[in-house]
């Protein structure tokens, strides 16, 4: 039996470019949107065209630039918003209105002072309104990782009968534990009238670090697209990483899901958004950080050396990179040293090597990492004969 298809919703370029103090510009945008393109994500939300006649003019241009995907601009349940949201997606070859609004009891209550049924009624409006546009309608539903089940399910019914294609889930907040969320969309499957005219979407915020965790338990639980981000950037502690998503249906085909990503341009894309946004990545980063692949204990190297799979579920050469690094620090062991050295023109012998190990961890002990030039330094220290292979 075929996998199933779980489509990537991109969206570093409007919920990812809300890191305060990251704004990009219309041409970084579009290096980044044709980038996307060719990642093979299936929707690009290039924007939220309302919010800046700059912002208008990303999404304008990211619509006449992108080959293959869909091209998504975000709303509010708001008349205006859409209008212009058409307006600049008018060129896209497959154009998306993604609007919404808030469920939960806090932001009817808080954001709107409105009530349950007069929610519903805007959210029908805005899907109607958005259909007369264009024919693919995303509905979010703000805060639906704290919106009781029951109301959220009612919401749905009523904006998959207004003809929204694609249903939004979104833990705006981070909140909900992988089981709550999971729970959630198994709920919608099996309790929303029509649900098969439509897609559920995951959409989960980082806020506790479960943000991978309550996407792949959406999935797990019948969502068939998943938004997130490059590097998992975005607000507050960031939306799903796009990286950890695809590497971990692709790692687990038990699962039986699969997205199409072309995952050998995951670390090059990394490296792409992190330069043009000025965001370094964290060194510890899943998949792309740049130690993810790196092993610097005396036992792992040991192991990776005899065989990579010993420590290592991934090859690096799948994500992009050219292969996994032998760090030489002072919990390195002789293995690693000889590694090292094989790599920069010395094959040692037995008893060299324990000679020049030892010359190795007197170094190794005053540095945090030492580098394939202070080899050549250790073993001209060692006073030992050793031919070079080089
Ligand atoms: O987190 C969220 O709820 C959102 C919506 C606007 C889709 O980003
Ligand atoms: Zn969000």
């Amino acid at each position: 039996m075929g996998k199933d298809k779980v489509q990537i919703f991109d969206t570093t370029l409007r919920d990812g470019e809300q890191v305060p103090g990251c704004r990009l510009d219309t041409t970084q945008k579009l290096v980044i949107a044709e980038r996307l393109d060719n990642l093979g994500v299936d929707i690009i939300e290039a924007g939220f065209p309302v919010s800046s006649p700059g912002d208008f003019k990303s999404v304008n241009e990211i619509a006449k630039l992108v080959k293959n995907a869909t091209v998504c601009g975000l709303t509010r349940a708001v008349k205006k918003d859409i209008e212009v949201a058409a307006e600049a997606l008018k060129h896209a070859k497959r154009p998306r209105i993604h609007t919404g609004i808030g469920t939960s009891d806090s932001h009817i209550k808080f954001k709107f002072n409105s009530n349950k049924d007069a929610i519903i009624e805007r959210a029908v409006e805005a899907v109607k309104y958005a259909k007369t546009f264009v024919e693919d309608v995303e509905f979010y539903a703000e805060d639906a990782g704290r919106t009781d089940n029951e109301f959220l399910a009612r919401v749905c019914e009523a904006v998959v009968k207004a003809g929204a294609t694609v249903l939004n889930i979104p833990d705006t907040t981070g909140y909900c534990l992988p089981e709550e969320y999971g729970a959630k969309m198994k709920y919608l499957m099996e309790n929303v009238k029509g649900i098969h005219k439509a897609i559920l979407s995951c959409h989960c915020h980082n806020d506790l670090g479960l943000a991978t965790a309550n996407s792949i338990a959406g999935v797990v639980n019948g969502a068939r697209q998943i938004e997130c981000t490059i590097n998992g950037i975005g607000e507050r502690a960031g939306n799903t990483a796009l990286e950890e998503v695809v590497m971990i249906l692709r790692q687990h085909p038990t699962l039986n899901l699969d997205t199409g990503i072309n995952s050998k341009l995951l670390y090059d894309t990394s490296q792409m958004v992190s330069q043009k946004m000025g965001m370094p990545v964290q060194p510890n980063k899943a998949i792309v950080g740049s130690n993810a692949f790196a092993h610097s204990s005396g036992i792992h190297q040991d192991g990776v050396i005899k065989n990579r799979e010993t420590y290592e579920i991934m090859d690096p050469e799948d994500v992009g990179v050219n292969e996994s690094s032998i760090v030489l620090t002072a919990r390195s062991g002789r293995a690693a040293l000889a590694y090292r050295a094989k790599k920069v023109g010395y094959e040692l012998s037995k008893i060299q090597l324990d000679i020049v190990y030892i010359e190795f961890l007197k170094f190794a002990d005053k540095k945090k990492e030492v580098l394939d030039k202070d080899i050549h330094e250790i073993i001209g220290a060692s006073n030992i004969e050793i031919e070079s292979i080089a």
